[in-house]
């Protein structure tokens, strides 16, 4: 039996409500706000999420890296930046899940220094709270974990594996270990 952390059924309840919180946070609002999501592991939140949301909104991504296998480096790097013209925009940034807290505190930093838009608002599905690092606020959280437990699907990678299943659980000692295997044999083709 698999640990399973977030159904597709929950994922989908808990992307509607945030929509419609983002909707009472944009309504009276005469710009039209561009939702970033960060590259890859936000995208299927990020294209299930923008389903629920009925205003006017542009999308756009931005990549950084930090994970190694199971766990953070703690070194962030920007490997794609966004394309759109933010300044004096809404800017909603859209994470999978907070960890260390490193990955969106230097995101949203670099937003507001770079582009000096109107605001920024942070979304994550998953707000992972033992291992944080610093201290970061999300404006909208999914579900709250007080667990340190390694996630996959939905987004979330094992290795750049496993992103592609459509709903969250924690894998097996068993699972990692015939991934490793797989992983190994292919990096050899
Ligand atoms: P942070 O910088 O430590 O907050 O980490 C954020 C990034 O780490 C996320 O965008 C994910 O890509 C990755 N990450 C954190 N926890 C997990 C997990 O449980 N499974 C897969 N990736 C994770
Ligand atoms: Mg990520």
């Amino acid at each position: 039996m698999k640990e399973i952390v977030l159904s597709h059924d929950e994922i989908v309840q808990i992307c509607t409500r945030l929509a419609k919180e983002l909707e009472e946070r944009f309504k009276n609002s005469n710009t039209i706000p561009v939702f970033v999501g960060v590259l890859k592991g936000a995208c299927p939140f990020f294209m299930e999420l923008i389903k629920h949301y009925s205003l006017p909104m542009k999308t756009d991504f931005i990549q950084v890296s930090s994970y190694d296998g199971t766990s953070s480096t703690g070194v962030i790097h920007l490997k794609q930046d966004i394309s759109i013209d933010i300044r004096n925009k809404d800017v909603v940034l859209i994470e999978d899940i907070i960890d260390t807290g490193l990955t969106l505190s230097y995101l949203k930093q670099y937003i507001e220094i770079k582009y000096n838009p109107k605001s920024v608002t942070v979304v994550t599905l998953i707000d992972k709270k033992p291992l944080r690092r610093v201290d970061f606020k999300c404006d909208h959280v999914g579900v709250t974990l007080n667990e340190n437990k390694f996630l996959v699907g939905f987004g979330f990678d094992y290795k750049e594996v496993l992103r592609n299943v459509d709903y969250v659980y924690v894998p097996s000692k068993k699972e990692i270990a015939e991934l490793d295997k797989l992983i190994s044999k292919d990096s050899k083709m």
